[in-house]
């Protein structure tokens, strides 16, 4: 079954714990935390001080997506703030192995994003050693962005390559997931669907959104 990851990005700031907990009792199976440092992406977020606060808050794991330059200098305080998973992105770092070694040995899982114009090769040495794989299906930097079609094609790419070079690992899909678009990720191979904007977006609540998106991916 594949699991849900609200990211709390498209919720409301100013009552985010409520945010976190409503996600929680509706049955969430992690939440998506976004970290901008507003270089790599044109957006500044969240940083270390929300990771520790939500980390009092909620049993859920944490899964903390860095996008951000240099995800060496910061990797591990991440994990220590509380982070279950710190995922950096490829095109952020010359040093990808020496990231999943540090996220690793602070005692987080570790993942690697890439974005959508980067080759999918960035993955060909470096699953093995990876918990996770998290595929941008949308440029990164804003929620509520459109899906982007090509992704589809890449997700199964990725996934026969996962299923080749480490069946553990999963793969996350991120940026416009949608009850539209769900099932076909999964059937496609994501093990872990990201949504923002389809889960915190005041049309409907929290817990209607998420079992829309259960429902979705049940069928
Ligand atoms: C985008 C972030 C996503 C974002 C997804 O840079 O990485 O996690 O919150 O938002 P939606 O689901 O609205 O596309
Ligand atoms: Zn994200």
């Amino acid at each position: 079954m594949a699991l849900i990851a609200p990211s709390i990005l498209s919720a409301d700031f100013a009552r985010l714990a409520e945010e976190v907990e409503a996600a929680e009792a509706a049955g969430a199976d992690w939440v998506h935390l976004d970290v901008m440092d507003g270089r790599f992406v044109p957006n500044i977020t969240m940083g270390l001080v929300v990771v520790k606060s939500l980390r009092a808050v909620t049993r859920l794991t944490l899964d903390v997506h860095l996008m951000i330059v240099e995800p060496e200098r910061y990797a591990e305080r991440f994990v220590a703030a509380g982070a279950n998973i710190v995922t950096f992105h490829a095109e952020a770092t010359p040093h990808a192995h020496r990231v999943l070694q540090m996220i690793r040995r602070a005692g987080a899982k570790a993942g690697m994003a890439v974005n959508p114009a980067t080759p999918l090769d960035r993955f060909e040495d470096l699953l093995e050693d990876l918990d996770l794989a998290l595929l941008m299906s949308v440029n990164p930097g804003f929620g509520g962005q459109a899906f982007i079609p090509r992704s589809f094609a890449r997700l199964e790419r990725l996934a026969a390559m996962r299923d080749r070079l480490n069946p553990e690992a999963k793969i996350e899909i991120d940026g416009g997931v949608s009850v539209e678009n769900a099932a076909k990720l999964v059937r496609l191979g994501a093990d872990v669907l990201v949504a923002g904007s389809a889960i915190f977006n005041r049309k409907s609540s929290v817990a209607e959104n998420i079992s829309a998106l259960r429902n979705a991916i049940a069928s």
